[in-house]
């Protein structure tokens, strides 16, 4: 995989994208008519170390549809994480905005933050995040019970099933493989109905066929249930697999292109070899550019 990173940034392809969200600034739904999720404007982040300061981000923007899929991409330190961690309110920007389903949330404090959380953002890590000592079902009740939601149990199931657990409810997470452990994560994520699931290199711990099953759930998840998904991925096989890619290199974006015939998860088979996957990362970038007003 890194070798396929190493030589794209070798590739003229990162050549500077005048970004959507500039392109566009006031617009609040998309040409066809889809509702803004995500809109941050010239979002700032620097890191302070003693007398040293990080620019993890240096002035991003970026509008997220009702429904879209995309994925984040670009070398280790680029600023992936920081900028999802932004989008899913477990951090604030050092400056810039951040509208979240017309919220504007880059000024609020930690207690409206965690409220804004619980909401509408629903957050799948890489390291699955679940707690060791407690069975599917109440790891899924978890957010709805901070919310205070009725039929916990219910909904929970509900969430579960959908994610293909049904006959795991009551099963620990050393009781689960890797990719099992992911769909609880998922579900979690999705039980309280958020306005967007956000995924910090969701299949970066599974091998490739669990990471297979976890990216087929993300797809059914934006396919019929509309929902609006954003994941960091180092994989382009992965990201092949989204509606869009956006690419960030030394903290800011670089490009943002629609994946003209994203792979279905279904049926798609993971090329035995790089170059064939270098081969397929180019293809997606040498396709004609659309850009995201
Ligand atoms: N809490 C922090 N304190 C100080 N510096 C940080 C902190 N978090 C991230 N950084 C720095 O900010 C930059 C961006 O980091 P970030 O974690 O966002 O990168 P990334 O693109 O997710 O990388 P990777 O692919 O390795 O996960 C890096 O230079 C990193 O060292
Ligand atoms: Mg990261």
């Amino acid at each position: 995989m890194d070798a396929v990173i190493e030589t794209r940034t070798a590739e003229p392809i990162a050549e500077q994208a005048p970004d959507a969200a500039t392109a566009a600034s006031n617009a609040t739904v998309s040409p066809d008519n889809r509702k803004l999720v995500i809109d941050i404007r010239n979002i700032t982040k620097v890191y302070k170390m003693g007398d040293v300061e990080v620019h993890a981000l240096r002035g991003v923007s970026l509008k997220v549809y009702e429904g879209e899929f995309v994925s984040i991409m670009g070398p280790s330190g680029s600023g992936k994480s920081t900028m999802l961690q932004i989008l899913g309110a477990l951090d604030q920007p050092t400056s810039g905005e951040y509208f979240l389903d017309d919220v504007d949330v880059a000024k609020m404090r930690d207690t409206q933050l965690a409220k804004i959380r619980n909401q509408k953002i629903g957050f799948v890590f890489q390291s699955f995040n679940l707690l060791a000592r407690t069975d599917a079902l109440r790891q899924v009740e978890l957010p709805l019970l901070y919310a205070g939601t009725p039929n916990r149990s219910r909904l929970a199931k509900e969430a579960l099933e959908s994610v293909g657990l049904g006959d795991r409810l009551h099963h620990h997470p050393t009781e689960l493989s890797g990719g099992q452990q992911q769909r609880v994560a998922i579900a979690r994520a999705i039980v309280s109905n958020p306005a967007i699931v956000l995924g910090d290199e969701p299949t970066g711990a599974l091998d490739s066929h669990s990471g297979q099953e976890v990216l087929k759930i993300f797809q059914q998840l934006n396919r019929e249930k509309k929902m609006t998904v954003v994941f960091v991925t180092h994989d382009s096989f992965v990201a092949r697999h989204t509606d869009r890619i956006v690419m960030l290199r030394d903290g800011e974006i670089v490009t943002d292109r629609r994946v003209p015939d994203p792979y279905d998860a279904a049926t798609t088979e993971r090329p035995s070899s790089d170059p064939e996957l270098e081969a397929m990362f180019k293809e997606t970038y040498s396709a004609p550019k659309e850009h995201f007003a």
